[in-house]
């Protein structure tokens, strides 16, 4: 604006210089050519020449105003039409020398930059439309493909709420629902195969309902959702009623109903065990039956007594099997009759009950073909068939059923075995009983073997010792005393049979050795020499040698082996002690010694036994070991009292 006003003024005063100059002009012209007129009239003379030039500087400057003017709005129309056709850049020049042109112009460009600005308002505004509908066409694919994914899980859905109602409805298991008060509100179709009960028989009666009367106290619904609230779940086995009133076992899983998250329902899956408890019984009762035999087969294996085996067998049955009374009876080749070789149970303690089977009569007849592994008898059977005498039978415990299996060795009958039971013999129980007798009569067989190949034995060890000992008239009978003494001392220590009965076999076997040494120092009257003692020293190795192939037992071999050795080691012919000698050799050794010294002999006369064992005494804990000489001389003082 300071740019236009200074440039206006520089105008106006150049039209100031024109306009002087025209007046000097008018003023010469009118003082030369007019100068009559303005001789006479020069003042109206010289305003018409002033008027005129003035008018003519007027004309001639609105005319350059005009023309001006025009150039101006030409440039505003090229300004609008830039404008209009968006053109218009505001670098250009925009200022012109008419006021009103320059305010039009700053008119359009402000229109135009406000068009400009709404354009470019539009633009963006347009351009976020855009950017929004991109988005809003890949949230519709997006929702487009949800909900294709939605209708493919609805279907998977509908597929699986249709197999989880098959399921249900067709599982062997019954399923019921309860509500939160233990009311039934659903129940499958295996109720109705398992329970017998139709849906409208128990659907809103409480779970109870179904439960057995005897096993009502077992259910506690708090108890029940407290523990499934904890645990997520709750087992029990409780028996149910069928609607016949028969009882059925079954264990039962509750759970939370799925659609109900705040326990308003509970669903429980039942599944009937009486058949798996049936079986897992039997399997516990057969396994019982095993053990009862294992134990059994244990024990007669390290039996050799019979009446031992006989004993066993009958306890076995009656106080481990639990049957009332059990009976094993032996046949004899001389007697037409059985003997009864041990009894058990609670039906022969009762008066009279033994003695009915005191005459049964021995008969193959009963066991042929299929009853050969054994028979079941009705109680009156058995009586009528082995003519047994009734005694008070409405006294007795009696028995309903009778097993009996006959018992043979050496394929000859050589015993029976009578069981009595309350009631029926299941199978399993009826081969038990057979596996026992079986058992029970090879163990017979065994210990008759046993008892015939040891008295063969003993005839066999006796002869062998008589042949020895004839061959010096002082040593006879010496084995058999040495023994004798043996064994008496063996019992106050209070061994067990077995070693009782080893013991007074190393006493009669215990110088068997001397069968090496030749008769020319075995019987020699006088004093041996170094050399004969020594060759005599070595009759316990002989010994050894010869027993040594025969089958004795270690404790025989050590018993006749070790007997010279002394308590402290200074024995031969190892020169062991007490430690290692263990009580036998040692109890040989005392029996030996004070035999010997109570005996006659080429060289010497016999000891009184009080001076025998006034010599145990002083080699007490030296030769002898102490308990054993404290218990030659106790049962010598009882034997001889003073
Ligand atoms: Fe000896």
């Amino acid at each position: 604006m300071g740019t236009y006003k200074r440039k206006n003024i520089q105008k106006h005063g150049i039209l100031f210089l024109i306009l002087s100059f025209l007046l000097a002009i008018s003023y010469l012209l009118t003082k030369q050519r007019v100068a009559s007129f303005v001789s006479e009239k020069p003042v109206i003379t010289g305003l018409i020449i002033f008027t005129f030039l003035t008018s003519l500087f007027f004309v001639v400057s609105i005319a350059i105003r005009y023309k001006r003017l025009l150039s101006e709005l030409k440039h505003t129309e090229l300004l609008a039409s830039d404008v209009r056709e968006e053109k218009y850049t505001f670098a250009n020049d925009i200022n012109t020398k008419t006021p009103v042109i320059d305010s039009i112009n700053r008119a359009i460009i402000n229109v135009a930059e406000s068009k400009k600005n709404q354009l470019s308002q539009l633009c963006q505004r347009t351009e976020q439309l855009n950017e929004m509908n991109t988005e809003l066409n890949d949230a519709y694919m997006q929702l487009e493909s949800s909900y294709g994914q939605l209708e493919a899980v609805m279907d998977q859905l509908n597929e699986s709420e249709k197999r989880y109602h098959s399921l249900v409805v067709n599982i062997p298991d019954i399923v019921l629902s309860l509500d939160s008060s233990g009311n039934i509100t659903y129940a499958n179709r295996a109720c109705r195969e398992i329970l017998k009960f139709r849906r409208h028989d128990i659907v809103g009666k409480p779970f109870q309902y179904i439960i057995h009367p005897s096993a009502n106290e077992k259910f506690d619904l708090v108890n029940l959702k407290q523990n499934i609230e904890k645990n997520g779940n709750h087992h029990i086995h409780i028996p149910l009623c069928k609607k016949d009133g028969s009882l059925i076992l079954t264990e039962i899983k509750f759970t939370e109903a799925i659609e109900s998250p705040e326990m308003n329902f509970i669903q429980a899956i039942i599944r009937d065990v009486t058949e798996q408890k049936r079986i897992e019984k039997v399997m516990v009762e057969t396994n019982a039956r095993l053990k009862i035999i294992n134990s059994l087969n244990h024990k007669l294996a390290s039996t050799t007594e019979q009446s031992d085996i006989y004993r066993l067998c009958v306890n076995s049955i009656t106080k481990e099997m639990g049957f009332l009374g059990c009976m094993y009876l032996g046949a004899d080749k001389n007697d037409r009759h059985y003997k009864i070789m041990d009894h058990s149970g609670e039906y022969f303690r009762q008066p009279g009950k033994l003695e009915q089977f005191y005459n049964i009569r021995c008969s193959s007849t009963l066991f042929t073909g299929k009853n050969s592994e054994g028979i079941v008898l009705e109680r009156d059977m058995l009586f009528q068939y082995f003519s047994l005498s009734e005694a008070n039978p409405n006294q007795e415990a009696g028995f309903s059923k009778a097993f009996i299996q006959e018992l043979r060795s050496y394929g000859e009958m050589d015993g029976m075995l009578i069981v009595l039971s309350k009631s029926s013999f299941i199978q399993e129980e009826i081969d038990a009983l057979r596996s026992i007798g079986h058992s029970t009569a090879v163990a017979v067989e065994k210990t008759t073997h046993l008892i015939e190949s040891k008295n063969n034995f003993v005839k066999t060890i006796d002869a062998l010792v008589a042949a020895i000992e004839a061959r010096d008239q002082y040593t006879r009978g010496h084995s058999q005393r040495v023994s004798a003494l043996a064994v008496k001392i063996a019992y106050r220590f209070g061994m067990s049979k077995q070693q009782v009965e080893e013991l007074r076999i190393a006493g009669i076997l215990h110088d068997i050795g001397k069968v090496g040494i030749s008769d020319s120092i075995l019987l020699k009257k006088g004093s041996l020499t170094n050399d004969e003692y020594e060759e005599i020293k070595k009759h316990p190795g002989i010994s050894n040698k010869i027993l040594h192939s025969i089958g004795l037992s270690e404790r025989i071999l050590k018993a006749v082996a070790f007997h010279h050795e002394h308590f402290d080691g200074g024995g031969y012919p190892f020169g062991l002690t007490n430690e290692s000698l263990g009580y036998e050799p040692q109890i040989i050794a005392v029996a030996d010694a004070f035999d010997a010294m109570t005996s006659l002999r080429p060289y010497k006369k016999p000891m009184s036994w009080q001076m025998a064992v006034y010599e145990l005494e002083r080699c007490k804990g030296s030769q002898f070991h102490p308990d054993i000489v404290d218990v030659m001389v106790k049962m010598l003082m009882e034997e001889n009292p003073i």
